[in-house]
């Protein structure tokens, strides 16, 4: 018989707004215990601990380190700071959890990656999505090969700047996400970026992406990519403007399968079988029948107390935790946290105006800022 395995023990830096997420799934598993939190803001970093029962709380993340020993450590600082709070934790000899986006380009990316070899550590990047049990599921059939073939996907995030995440951003011109170099987007994309990479397999896609500033936005807001690969072909909308949504449609050559993260749905549509007008109803009762098997479905997850915003972000940590334990391999490949941000770095380097956008509006340092100076207002001590 195995013998049982201890808990690992997880620190988190940064008590700010994705924390608690990270706190209340990682109090759900039984593989990971949270044993200290860190915040500059000693306060944050308190109330952190009141509401999760952690009494090792620190404002300095080296204390930490030294004092509680953890065996990894999440990263939920803003994102300029994960490259160099990265590189650090893994040379100290942790593994470390970072949220996405990993670091500001693929350079950093690849120092972390670098570090995590050197160290014999694990590095990874919160692509918490594709943990998702909607996700998963859509992966399962699409594998299973009911669609067919890949031809294109479409990945939407519905991100309204009064939102709980958009409007810190939006009403603060001074804020952090303000200035990193791909501005809002490269806060909000890797998202629905790493849906599409999933299943368009290329290193370097074409791609078109164009940016505009709606209401009024002193800043760049939405964002439409067109990305170009062999056999398959993405289309990603950041859009302010809709409601909170985050749903991927993924076209075959047999079919197609939408995927509602948030109504944790999978339904299919395909070329009805009956002809003419008898398709007419056949493709609805079809729809009908889908939807009641979901419905079926969740109303058994959430007698379960089993529908949680964050169930991926759950999956992802296990898996790590499972990896780490096994020795290997990372849940996300170190090859995919490379991809996917050389793509983003192109998307910012690339992206141009749709139309004319107001004087003064300017992709936030986008031509310039993939040099990677970290924006200033948040310290990295
Ligand atoms: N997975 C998701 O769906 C999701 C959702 C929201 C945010 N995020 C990601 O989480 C990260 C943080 O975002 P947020 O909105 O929570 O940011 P935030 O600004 O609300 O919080 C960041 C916190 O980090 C602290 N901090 C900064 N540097 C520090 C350091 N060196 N030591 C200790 N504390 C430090 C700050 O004081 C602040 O309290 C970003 O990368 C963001 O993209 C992910």
């Amino acid at each position: 018989m195995q013998p049982l395995q201890q808990p690992l023990r997880i620190a988190l830096i940064g008590c700010g707004q994705i924390a608690d997420a990270h706190l209340q799934e990682i109090a759900k598993l039984r593989c990971a215990r949270a044993v200290a939190v860190c915040d500059l803001h000693r306060d944050l970093a308190y109330q952190a601990g009141a509401r999760f029962g952690i009494e090792a709380i620190y404002n300095d993340h080296r204390r930490m380190l030294q004092e509680v020993r953890p065996d990894i450590v999440h990263v939920t600082t803003p994102a300029h700071t994960h490259h160099r709070l990265a590189v650090e934790l893994l040379q100290h000899g942790c593994h470390t959890y970072v949220e996405k986006p990993l670091a500001l380009n693929a350079g950093e990316v690849g120092e972390i990656i670098a570090a995590a070899n050197a160290s014999g550590r694990m590095v990874c990047v919160g692509h918490d999505q594709l943990f998702d049990p909607a996700w998963l599921e859509c992966r399962h059939r699409i594998d299973s090969g009911e669609i067919g073939a890949v031809r294109h996907v479409e990945s939407v995030l519905g991100y309204p700047l009064s939102g709980q995440f958009g409007a810190l951003a939006s009403s603060d011109p001074g804020h952090w996400v303000r200035r990193l170099p791909g501005g809002l987007f490269h806060n909000t994309i890797s998202h629905p970026l790493y849906r599409i990479t999933e299943l368009l397999p290329d290193a370097e896609p074409q791609i078109d992406a164009r940016w505009f500033a709606r209401n009024n936005a002193d800043f760049p807001s939405d964002l439409r990519v067109e990305l170009q690969g062999g056999a398959v072909t993405g289309s990603l909308l950041f859009d302010t403007a809709i409601e909170p949504q985050r749903i991927t449609r993924v076209y075959g050559t047999q079919g197609c399968l939408t995927v509602d993260l948030d109504a944790q749905t999978v339904e299919r549509r395909r070329a009805p079988k009956l002809p003419g007008a008898f398709g007419r109803l056949e493709t609805p009762w079809r729809n009908w029948r889908q939807s009641a098997r979901c419905l079926r479905r969740n109303v058994g997850r959430f007698l379960r107390s089993d529908l949680h915003y964050f169930a991926g972000m759950r999956g992802l940590i296990e898996a790590f935790c499972n990896a780490i334990q096994a020795g290997g391999p990372p849940p996300i490949a170190y090859t995919e946290m490379r991809r996917v941000t050389h793509l983003m770095d192109r998307i910012f380097a690339e992206m141009q105006p749709l139309g004319v956008q107001p004087v003064g509006v300017q992709p936030s340092g986008c031509r310039t800022a993939l040099d990677s100076r970290p924006p200033t207002a948040v310290s990295t001590t």
